[in-house]
């Protein structure tokens, strides 16, 4: 039995996906704590891809269960999309569990965020128009509707009168759009409430029971440790905790149940969305980057910024999460560069830092500090162990592990399960 966290160590896409579903195997039930359906997970098997967003990516086995946990804001229209999309995949679909507590991210909340990002002009995040930020605000302004209530007919029509109402009153006062039909809201939603009734149950006792049935349980991580609200780059973030402590509230297993925290790494450094980025390669080498990388959004299909790897971040997620273990990923997309740098500290003010900065004035301000590194060229993505990799290849992994003091227990050099380097068990 085990509880074993993944979680993104720096802007998120860093390949949680396949690992997701290269651990699930081992795993009897795998949950997402927090987010929704901006996440973008991409995992291959042989030939297929299959990008799932809101559904955990433990679905591709038969046998496991996936749970969306009360953390988690849940849209029903995307929900039934990609539930639809992977059945039609030959993909079996019946393992899902909704909790009753997870907030219903509605038709308001997605046209709020779209109008709220054109409204901040230059200064605009870079959202994913998901309707993610303005479900947890009324989440946390205690007007939301939650899965409970869409359950039940006339509480859930009381609700959304109110809330529509309000939206309203936002919408033509600060944006001057039309108003949100009440009538049509209430017809697609009740549709969705028929169709997730056997879906929805208390999974807080669920997942409880579980662990002390002796299941091995993975909580599968969505964005990264920098767009989490309190320790990320605040504005430039989602709304949710995507660190390890934000499994324990958005599934409600306690802390100390956590075993193991798997931070997956990227090889490099990668951010969609604004905001500053000290390693940032805004030149060819970035683009080349992006091309070996094919680092494009799984949700919105933005182009990535791409720089190299800052250990500064990395250092930052290791101890914010408790990380136990590293997975670097994506290592074979470094392959045929002359140099590679590293980035091991911030020069801002003069002063050499390795704390990430709280305040962003200091982060746009920071000058990297490089470790520079012979390339290799050789082409890596068949390399099945540590031993096979070139030699300069295993001179970055080690600097990595003796900068972070976690040891790299997965490399990745492809996106297929197949091309996975084992070093040590998690479960
Ligand atoms: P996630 O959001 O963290 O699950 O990551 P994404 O799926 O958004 O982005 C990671 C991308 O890298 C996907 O297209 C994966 O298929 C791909 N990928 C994952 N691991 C590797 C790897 O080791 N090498 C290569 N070349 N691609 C990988
Ligand atoms: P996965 O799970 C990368 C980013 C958005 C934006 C900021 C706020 O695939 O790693 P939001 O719509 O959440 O309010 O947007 O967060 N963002 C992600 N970036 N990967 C993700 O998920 C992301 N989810 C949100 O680009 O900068
Ligand atoms: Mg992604």
């Amino acid at each position: 039995m085990a509880v074993v966290v993944i979680v993104g160590a720096q802007w998120g896409d860093e390949g949680k996906g396949k690992f997701i579903d290269y651990l699930a195997k081992q795993a009897d039930v795998v949950v997402r704590g927090q987010g929704g359906n901006n996440a973008g997970h991409t995992v291959v098997v042989d030939t297929k891809k299959y990008a799932l967003h809101l559904i955990p990516s433990g679905i591709l086995y038969d046998d496991t269960v996936n749970v969306l946990g009360n953390g988690i804001v849940f849209d029903p229209s995307g929900f039934f999309e990609e539930y639809d999309a992977l059945k039609a995949q030959g993909v079996a679909v019946e393992n899902i569990k909704i909790s009753s507590r997870a907030h219903v991210v509605l038709p308001y909340h997605r046209e709020l965020d779209g109008l709220a990002e054109a409204a901040r002009g230059d200064a605009k995040i870079g959202t994913t128009k998901k309707g993610i930020g303005p479900c947890y605000m009324d989440k946390v302004a205690r007007t939301g509707i939650r899965l409970l209530d869409l359950l039940k007919e006339d509480r859930f029509a009381e609700k959304l009168r109110a809330q529509v109402d309000q939206k309203n009153q936002i919408a033509q006062a600060l944006y001057g759009v039309k108003p949100f039909d009440y009538q049509a809201i209430y017809d697609e939603y009740s549709g969705y409430a028929a169709r997730l009734k056997g879906l929805v149950c208390d999974t807080v006792a669920y997942l409880n029971d579980e662990l002390e049935a002796g299941k091995n349980i993975l909580l599968e991580g969505a964005q990264g440790t920098l767009l989490d609200i309190d320790l990320g780059t605040y504005p430039y973030v989602t709304s949710s905790h995507p660190t390890a402590g934000g499994f324990t509230v958005g599934t409600g297993l306690a802390p100390n149940r956590i075993d193991n925290v798997l931070g997956i790494t990227k090889a490099y450094t990668t951010r969609v969305g604004a905001g500053p980025f000290v390693t940032e390669q805004d030149n060819a080498i970035g683009d080349r980057i992006r091309q070996q990388g094919n680092e494009f959004g799984v949700t919105t299909g933005r182009p990535r910024r791409c720089g190299w790897l800052d250990l500064v971040i990395v250092r930052h997620a290791v101890r914010v999460n408790g990380l136990t273990a590293i997975a670097l990923s994506l290592l074979d997309v470094l392959s045929g560069f002359d140099e590679l740098k590293i980035c091991r500290a911030y020069l801002i003010d003069g002063i050499e830092c390795v704390d990430f900065p709280a305040d962003l004035a200091d982060l746009a301000a920071a000058q990297p500090i490089y470790q520079t590194f012979a390339g290799w060229s050789e082409d890596i993505s068949g390399c099945t162990s540590y031993d096979q990799l070139p030699e300069n290849a295993r001179r970055y992994l080690a600097y990595i592990e003796s900068y972070l003091g976690v040891p790299i227990a997965f490399i990745s050099v492809g996106a297929k399960r197949s091309q996975t380097i084992i070093r040590q068990a998690l479960f």
